[in-house]
């Protein structure tokens, strides 16, 4: 199969990129990547050189490009991972989390259609549902829980959803949906919570947690994130929604003691900052569809993975130095500016 994995330089795309060329190594893997500020070539430079890997930096906006690329590449299947995946900066800014996340995803989408496919996999978000009360740990999100967005961000991945459940009724485009909760692992770009906190812990910088850090976030490990993906693309049924997520529920004020604790950092580099404009409370997935359908269950623990991604930047130092000081993003002319 030839497979398009678009946002493949970013955090959860690259970590799906390694997987899948580890698992199935008969497959070809073209990565399709805008090189925004948040992907970084020098992620994905140990698979460069395979001969079933392939990079092209394009926009998914970009109609043309996009088509030219499906005309040359012919692919069995469409992953799309690129967005604007930043909470933040969508309330900063909202106009980019429009274009990427709802018309990029109406172009790759449009190509499918024009080109002929096996399957289009859009990667959407446990955001999508809006937020579960505190003080109501019974309830989760399932598949069947109504689009209730909050920020920018998640209005723009439940737009590109709708759009993309619109294909499937009235084009019969062969389409699935997963919506996972965070991830957490290597590769995250340090403006998300974890890694954010190991980077400023690691030089002693203030630990800045929005409101009071009582904000409930569902971790999942990012690999069990790629074979989840995996399955859905493989064995998941056309046309459906699948939620990922592995009961594991913590407090963000919890993970940011607990990080201090690993790195002997003290607890007094904790300041509490001005919340986020309507913070989601708590996010919390019912996964027993894919448990029951396609048999997947969470296969890394918090305690173990949190151990291993907290080891991961203490020895890729160099990586995520080079994003805080700026330095990454002259990689890709370094690489390719003279070809
Ligand atoms: P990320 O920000 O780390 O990476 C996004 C990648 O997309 C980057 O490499 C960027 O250059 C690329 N990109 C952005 N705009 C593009 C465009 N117009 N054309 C081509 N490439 C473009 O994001 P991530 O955390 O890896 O998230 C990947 C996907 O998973 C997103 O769709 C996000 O909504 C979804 N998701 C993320 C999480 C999480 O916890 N991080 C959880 C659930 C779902
Ligand atoms: O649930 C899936 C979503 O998880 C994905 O769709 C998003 O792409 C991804 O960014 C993530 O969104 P969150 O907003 O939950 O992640 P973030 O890492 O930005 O924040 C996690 C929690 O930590 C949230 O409650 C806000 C809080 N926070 C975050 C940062 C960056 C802080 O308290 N301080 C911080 O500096």
């Amino acid at each position: 199969m030839t497979i398009i994995v678009t946002g493949g330089a970013g955090f959860i795309g690259a970590n799906f990129i390694f997987y899948m060329l580890r698992e199935h190594p008969e497959d070809r893997i073209v990565c399709v990547d805008k090189l925004t500020y948040a992907g970084n070539l020098s992620t994905l430079k140990e698979v460069m050189g395979k001969p079933n890997f392939r990079f092209v930096k394009l926009d998914i906006c970009d109609r043309e490009g996009v088509y030219r690329l499906f005309e040359e590449e012919k692919p069995d299947v469409v992953v799309n991972f690129a967005a604007e995946s930043h909470v933040d900066r969508s309330i900063e800014d909202p106009s980019v989390f429009l274009q990427t996340n709802i018309i990029g995803t109406g172009v790759l989408m449009d190509a499918c259609r024009k080109y002929g496919i096996e399957r289009y996999h859009q990667v959407s978000t446990d955001e999508v549902y809006g937020d579960l009360p505190l003080d109501r740990p019974d309830l989760f999100f399932t598949e069947e829980t109504p689009l209730h967005t909050s920020s920018p961000y998640s209005s723009s991945k439940a737009g590109a959803d709708l759009l993309v459940m619109a294909y499937h009724r009235t084009f019969g485009l062969p389409v699935t949906i997963s919506r996972c909760s965070n991830n957490y692992g290597p590769y995250q770009f340090p403006e998300k919570l974890i890694p954010l906190m190991i980077a400023n812990c690691l030089n002693d910088r203030p630990l800045p947690v929005y409101g009071r850090g009582l904000n409930v976030r569902d971790w999942l490990y990012v690999e069990d994130h790629c074979k989840a993906t995996d399955l859905i693309i493989r064995r998941g049924r056309v046309g459906e929604v699948y939620n990922i997520g592995g009961h594991n529920e913590m407090r963000n004020i919890d993970i940011v003691r607990l990080i201090c604790r690993a790195l002997g950092k003290p607890e007094r580099l904790i300041t509490y900052v001005t919340d986020r404009k309507g913070h989601d409370m708590r996010y919390a997935i019912d996964p027993a569809k894919i448990h029951a359908e396609l048999g997947w269950l969470p296969e890394t623990r918090f305690a173990e993975g949190i151990q291993r991604t907290i080891d991961w930047y203490l020895t890729h130092r160099d990586w995520w130095e080079e994003i805080v000081s700026g330095e990454y993003q002259h990689y890709y002319e370094r690489m390719y500016g003279d070809r």
